[in-house]
């Protein structure tokens, strides 16, 4: 709960967004630090980290969009703010962006091109074909349970919500079952830049995004020679204005999608579970009529959790926003967490409510505009199938242990976490 925030104890330069304490720092010192930063006029400047072993220099900062009607406003002015100059905080050259980010750093008539085509891959239709395969998967995950833990007990990240995600993203690309522990190990360098478990060096970095790379060409060129019942296959048969991806285009997009689909759905569930045990009445609320409360509920989980807790954007010129002038080439860093709290717009944003109204919407999937989730869809159907499984078939099923958070400015992501059934 963060309804113990005391505001008199956090002012502004007492916390600093680009120290990794600060995400390590109590949930609630968190919230009231942004509940501050909301409430101050302007926008706050903050000075970038140093990332060592980087072979890059350090950026000259940002300004940290807080507020939700300006996440709102910067999301959707994507020629005042654009994404080319990189998505995340740190700068890279050009094509090091696109090579890691693909579409997410890219702007229009580029980012259009690539979206038009990598969408064919997500039409009502496609996910419409994975539909029985999430269900059947759901179920498949929730049973193995009481087979393979006699006592009852397991760690739920590994063994419930991160198995999901991936198998579902895996077997919609066409990925072999015995490839997914190496897709599962590559997407957790990439999202675990700062926290030590997962990244040594930049060059570990480095070294596993290029296999990951590599993989996906090989994946994608075997596909258009001999297409297959998957979205790689849409994907690289697909054409617009008579052009069709390359395969250097399919592997950058290959990691993002990878990236994207996993670590989000598996920390929205994650979230999603936790909330529920602190919250009982909330989670009999949901198990008591799923059918009236399941679409507010997912809302609700990715709001509460948002598990993408950041993306950046560059002016393009001077303007202004939340009533500071902003220049030309200046970075802005929306902090998606925070406008998901803002009591500007969502009353009682601290309390977590499975009933409340999906309008004004939850920012968790980007406040609108051009690059807003490819994926949101088939996030929110396999949320929504994994809560009713569990409801249905392992009710009892609950979190016994403090969860073990991955230190990131960038994914709210939790590595660990206990859980229990009757
Ligand atoms: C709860 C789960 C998820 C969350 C919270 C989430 C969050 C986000 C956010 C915040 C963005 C940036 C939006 C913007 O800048 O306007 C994004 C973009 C994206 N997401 Fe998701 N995502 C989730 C699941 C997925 C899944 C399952 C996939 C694919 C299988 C996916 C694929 C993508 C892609 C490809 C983009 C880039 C779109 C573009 O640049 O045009 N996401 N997501």
């Amino acid at each position: 709960m963060t309804t113990d925030i005391s505001l008199d104890e956090v002012h502004l330069g007492e916390f600093d967004l680009s120290d990794q304490a600060f995400w390590t720092a109590p949930r609630s010192y968190r919230e009231g630090a942004f509940t501050t930063l909301r409430d101050t006029p302007g926008l706050a400047f903050y000075e970038e980290a140093v990332i060592e072993d980087s072979p890059f220099p350090r950026g000259p900062g940002y300004f940290a969009v807080t507020r939700h009607d300006d996440i709102w406003h910067v999301s959707r002015h994507p020629k005042l703010f654009c994404s080319g100059k990189g998505a995340n905080i740190g700068d890279l050259p050009q094509e090091m962006n696109e090579f890691f980010g693909s579409m997410i750093n890219m702007d229009d008539p580029k980012h259009f091109r690539l979206r038009s085509i990598v969408s064919k891959g997500f039409t009502p239709k496609e996910v419409g074909k994975v539909e029985e395969y999430v269900h059947d998967k759901a179920v498949r995950i929730i049973d193995r349970l009481n087979t393979d833990f006699p006592d009852k007990t397991c760690d739920f990240v590994e063994n419930v919500a991160a198995a999901l995600p991936l198998e579902i993203i895996c077997d919609m690309m066409g990925i072999p079952e015995e490839d997914y522990g190496k897709v599962l190990g590559w997407t957790n360098t990439i999202l675990g830049v700062g926290d030590p478990e997962f990244v040594g060096t930049y060059e570990d970095l480095m070294g596993q995004s290029l296999q990951m790379f590599m993989y996906a060409q090989t994946l994608g060129e075997s596909r258009r020679a001999d297409p297959q019942d998957d979205i790689t296959s849409v994907m690289m048969a697909a054409e617009v204005d008579g052009e069709q991806l390359t395969p250097q285009e399919f592997g950058s997009f290959f990691i993002l999608l990878v990236v994207a689909g996993n670590e989000t759905t598996r920390n929205a569930i994650s979230h999603g579970l936790k909330a529920f045990t602190d919250h009982p009445d909330q989670r009999d609320l949901l198990y008591e009529n799923f059918e009236t409360h399941s679409k507010t509920a997912v809302e609700e989980v990715v709001r509460w959790a948002t598990p993408v807790i950041h993306f950046r954007r560059t002016a393009t010129e001077d303007t202004e926003v939340g009533g500071q002038l902003v220049q030309e080439g200046q970075k802005l860093v929306m902090f998606y967490n925070s406008g998901n709290r803002d009591e500007r717009v969502y009353a009682d944003p601290h309390r977590f409510d499975v009933t409340r109204p999906v309008n004004p919407a939850q920012i968790g999937f980007g406040a609108g505009g051009p690059h807003f989730c490819l994926g949101a869809n088939l996030a929110r159907r396999e949320m929504t199938v994994m809560f009713d499984e569990i409801r249905k078939r392992l009710p009892s099923l609950r979190i016994t242990g403090e969860p073990d958070y991955l230190q990131s400015a960038f994914i709210n992501g939790i590595k660990r976490m206990q859980c229990a059934w009757d």
